[in-house]
């Protein structure tokens, strides 16, 4: 080893040795007589001074030279800081290391950014030069809790008798939904291997194979738009079980909560975790993956808006739809006119036609331009149902029931954050089961999966598929953390007949089936268990435990927004040749 010690090691218990240690220039002071270096490794950082009487006078000369992300070996004196010059901040800060002697080990080319400063570059620069963005303090202790998530992780499932087995990311298209990457066959060609979305598949047949209880770190391949929280490629922990039901499932993974919780947060985490269906939800927040570090609950008022006079909440109502408020309480407060403009047009970017409002005065009564389309006693009505204060500000969505939810959901969300109405260190971890088998797609006329088509309805709603597929609700479950969906299974369908039932359903006929999962529904046949399974998003993971707004920030080599790697270039130009192999002619 070059070293004896890491620069985050040393303290009062070292004072009086010899020690080496290896590390970059954080930052370098110059203080006439000498030198003062802060040497940063991953461990942390150690103030390191060039001064006489410990360092000769070639030492100190030869420091001079020393500028920003050098690589030095120095060796010298631990010893105490003079009188008042501790520094609390740093672990590393009642002690120096006074120099003896140094060995330059490298220089560094002026660095674009400086891993050693607070602020926090651009992100093109810091995606370009990732070695020294990785080299920040904040990257370094997210690097290191992913590492210690994933270590918790296996260490889990393996003390539970889970095996961790390898899928192949050549393989078919699997059913995610989202686009696939394709990948040509030299061998074969006019052939493509699809890269995994997941491994679906493959662990369905892992079950069918008798290996009962399957884990895997697993990277996961979606062509698709990316936003704060996606990345094309990304990992998930991914699990597989046989011989059991929902509730077996949530249970592994509440204990898994509760570990991590424990370990990476030191909080504990009372299990069962709690649950709430797909329909409350909706109902409730207006989103499949609430926030439920916050109340601010929708409240319908559908029957109410019926009786009044105004016709854009008659009009919604006798069109089908609902018209549904919350009641941001103390809101008047935060937003005065011009504030509630600036949430009309956040809600008109959601879809909503307006926005709608009351306040409600000092007396507790309903205020504001809208206020003339109803007489007082249904004023009345709505502010008992609304449980209208003074200074509540009140906001309506009406439209059909997925625009009210998707309006007030990100109205929810906004002024739940702009007011602070959670701590912003909590943790809220919960399930969201029961979902819908189905989505309609009204512009293809089309049932789509709603997680995908091997998903089992529940048992006592297998007759809705024939009558009304829409109301028929799937053995499906989704981990919710702080308002994301951290993880998603479902007890998968494991008798023939509901299977194609389903596919019917989803406009897939036999020989697409065939062509598609033949291999799968052949398994099926051969004595397939009972079985389910999950996938929890490891980068999400991360991003919430460690508190970040985006998930490029978890990923030591994430890529951009247009699915670009800045540092490597990638995708990139290949040569002619490679194409010809591939038998790919490009267009123009
Ligand atoms: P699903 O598609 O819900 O389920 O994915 C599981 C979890 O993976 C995370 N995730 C993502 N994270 C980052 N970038 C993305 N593009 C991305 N897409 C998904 C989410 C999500 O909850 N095979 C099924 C699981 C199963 O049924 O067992 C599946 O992949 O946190
Ligand atoms: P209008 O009748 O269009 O002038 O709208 C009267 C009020 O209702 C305005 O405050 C609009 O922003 C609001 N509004 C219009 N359409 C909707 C809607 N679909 N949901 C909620 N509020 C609406």
């Amino acid at each position: 080893m070059l070293r004896t010690h890491t620069c985050g090691q040393l303290g009062e218990g070292q004072i009086g040795e010899t020690v080496t240690l290896c590390g970059w220039v954080d930052s370098y002071r110059d203080h006439g007589g000498g030198l003062f270096v802060d040497l940063r490794d991953r461990y942390g950082l150690t103030q390191v001074v060039f001064n006489p009487p410990d360092s000769p006078p070639e030492v100190i000369e030869a420091s001079k030279s020393l500028r920003a992300e050098y690589v030095l070996q120095v060796t010298g004196t631990v010893a105490a800081r003079p009188e008042g010059m501790a520094n609390p901040k740093m672990e590393t800060g009642k002690i120096e290391l006074r120099v003896t002697g140094f060995e330059l080990l490298n220089k560094s080319l002026t660095p674009p950014l400086s891993p050693g400063t607070q602020e926090v570059p651009g992100e093109d620069l810091r995606l370009k030069y990732r070695y020294l963005d990785l080299r920040r303090p904040e990257m370094q202790k997210t690097m290191m809790q992913r590492a210690s998530i994933i270590k918790g992780m296996r260490n889990y499932f393996a003390e539970q008798d889970f095996i961790d087995i390898e899928t192949p990311v050549l393989g078919r298209s699997t059913p995610e939904g989202a686009r696939d990457y394709l990948v040509p066959s030299r061998v074969h060609e006019g052939s493509f291997y699809a890269l995994p979305q997941s491994p679906q598949l493959y662990k369905q047949i892992l079950m069918i194979a008798g290996y009962d209880r399957y884990v895997q770190v697993a990277r996961c391949f979606r062509d698709e738009d990316l936003r704060a929280d996606r990345q094309p490629e990304f990992t998930q922990l991914d699990v597989e079980m046989a011989f059991v039901d929902t509730d077996d499932i949530l249970g592994i993974i509440d204990g898994l909560v509760a570990k991590l919780a424990k370990e990476e947060l030191g909080i504990e985490v009372p299990t069962p975790l709690p649950r709430m269906t797909y329909d409350e939800a909706m109902e409730r927040f207006g989103h499949d993956a609430p926030d439920l570090r916050f109340g601010l609950e929708l409240i319908d008022c559908s029957d109410l808006a019926a009786k009044s006079g105004f016709g854009v909440f008659s009009g919604a109502v006798e069109a089908g739809g609902r018209v549904r408020a919350i009641n941001v309480k103390q809101g008047t407060k935060q937003y005065s006119r011009r504030g509630i403009d600036a949430l009309t047009e956040y809600a008109k970017e959601f879809g909503a036609k307006g926005l709608a409002w009351f306040k409600v005065d000092e007396n507790g009564q309903l205020a504001g331009a809208i206020t003339k389309f109803f007489d007082a006693p249904l004023l009345a009505e709505f502010a008992e149902r609304l449980g209208a204060e003074p200074d509540d500000l009140i906001l309506f969505a009406a439209d059909k029931f997925p625009g009210t939810c998707k309006v007030l959901h990100a109205l929810r969300t906004k002024i739940g954050k702009a007011m602070k109405l959670y701590d912003s260190e909590a943790m809220n971890f919960s399930w969201i089961v029961e979902f819908p088998m189905f989505d309609y797609d009204e512009e293809t006329k089309t049932w789509q999966a709603m997680h995908h088509p091997f998903t089992a309805p529940l048992e006592d709603n297998v007759a809705l598929l024939d009558t009304d597929p829409g109301k028929c609700r799937a053995q499906a479950y989704d981990l919710v953390i702080n308002g994301s969906e951290a993880g998603g299974g479902t007890i998968r369908i494991h008798d023939a007949e509901i299977q194609k039932k389903v596919f019917t359903l989803l406009g897939i006929d036999e020989e697409t089936a065939t062509e598609r999962f033949g291999f799968l529904l052949d398994a099926l046949q051969y004595g397939a268990p009972p079985h389910g399974g999950i996938a929890l998003g490891i980068d999400r993971w991360v991003m919430l435990f460690r508190k970040l707004d985006n998930i490029r920030d978890c990923i030591a080599f994430p890529k951009t927004q247009k699915a670009a790697d800045l540092m490597t270039e990638a995708p990139g130009k290949v040569d002619r040749k490679q194409l010809q192999e591939l038998h790919i002619k490009l267009d123009g």
